[in-house]
């Protein structure tokens, strides 16, 4: 679609051919409904994209948010972690894994000498919380789907790493199980990304023995370190 005949949705014309800034700056025409696309460099910052989030009816999951759970960590760093949805405590604090899982994500991460403050940028598939902590919908997860993009692009990071099935569905397509495909490499559109379980499943699954989730956990998190180390050398 045109820059000129998205803007028309709203009765108004834009006299730039830049769709893409013309849309991030002017907040009369914010693409924050599902009927309004979101084009592929409308954002030249976070923190532009995270003021249209805040406002965001794309999906239903715009209705019951407290926040909008944009995304914390380095804006440059060279790992991205791509979770699944804000729970409670994200949606209360508009920061993404901040509760249980969250913990245990920066454990596992220091543990390769690996901050969020300084190596990894981590947001959500989607950046409203699902009621009742449940799966995003396939709906919800496109309209999202942009966002999320956006930050990629914006951050622009060598490695992604996916955790659990919905963020690994909405970057690859893959529909595979995570058992099955966790610790591999799969190369998307220049980058590298992992698929690794959740957090939330290691906080489920805690025995440490080999063969074990939290084992292979802790030899997926090696083989990124390691991957990480490659790309800087
Ligand atoms: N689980 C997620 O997938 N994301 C969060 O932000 C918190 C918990």
């Amino acid at each position: 679609m045109s820059s000129e005949s998205q803007l028309n949705i709203f009765g108004q014309t834009v006299a730039s051919s830049d769709s893409a800034s013309t849309l991030a700056g002017n907040f009369d025409l914010i693409p924050t409904i599902n009927s309004i696309p979101i084009p592929p460099g409308t954002y030249s910052s976070i923190s532009q994209l995270a003021t249209h989030c805040q406002v965001c009816h794309r999906c239903e999951l715009g209705k019951t948010r407290t926040n909008a759970v944009v995304g914390r960590g380095n804006e440059q760093a060279p790992i991205l972690i791509i979770g699944e949805g804000p729970g409670q405590n994200e949606d209360e604090q508009g920061l993404p894994f901040v509760g249980r899982s969250g913990q245990l994500l920066e454990k596992i991460l220091a543990a390769v000498k690996l901050s969020i403050e300084q190596d990894i940028y981590i947001c959500n598939v989607v950046r409203c919380r699902p009621p009742e902590n449940r799966v995003p919908t396939p709906a919800e997860v496109a309209a999202c789907k942009p966002y999320l993009l956006e930050q990629i692009r914006l951050v622009n990071p060598k490695i992604i790493l996916l955790t659990g099935a919905t963020a690994v569905r909405a970057i690859t397509g893959k529909k595979d199980g995570i058992t099955k495909i966790r610790g591999t490499w799969i190369e998307w559109e220049g980058r590298w990304c992992m698929p690794i379980f959740h957090p939330a499943y290691l906080l489920r699954n805690p025995a440490p023995d080999v063969g074990k989730p939290k084992w292979l956990m802790w030899q997926d998190i090696q083989a990124v370190r390691a991957k990480l180390d490659e790309h800087r050398a």
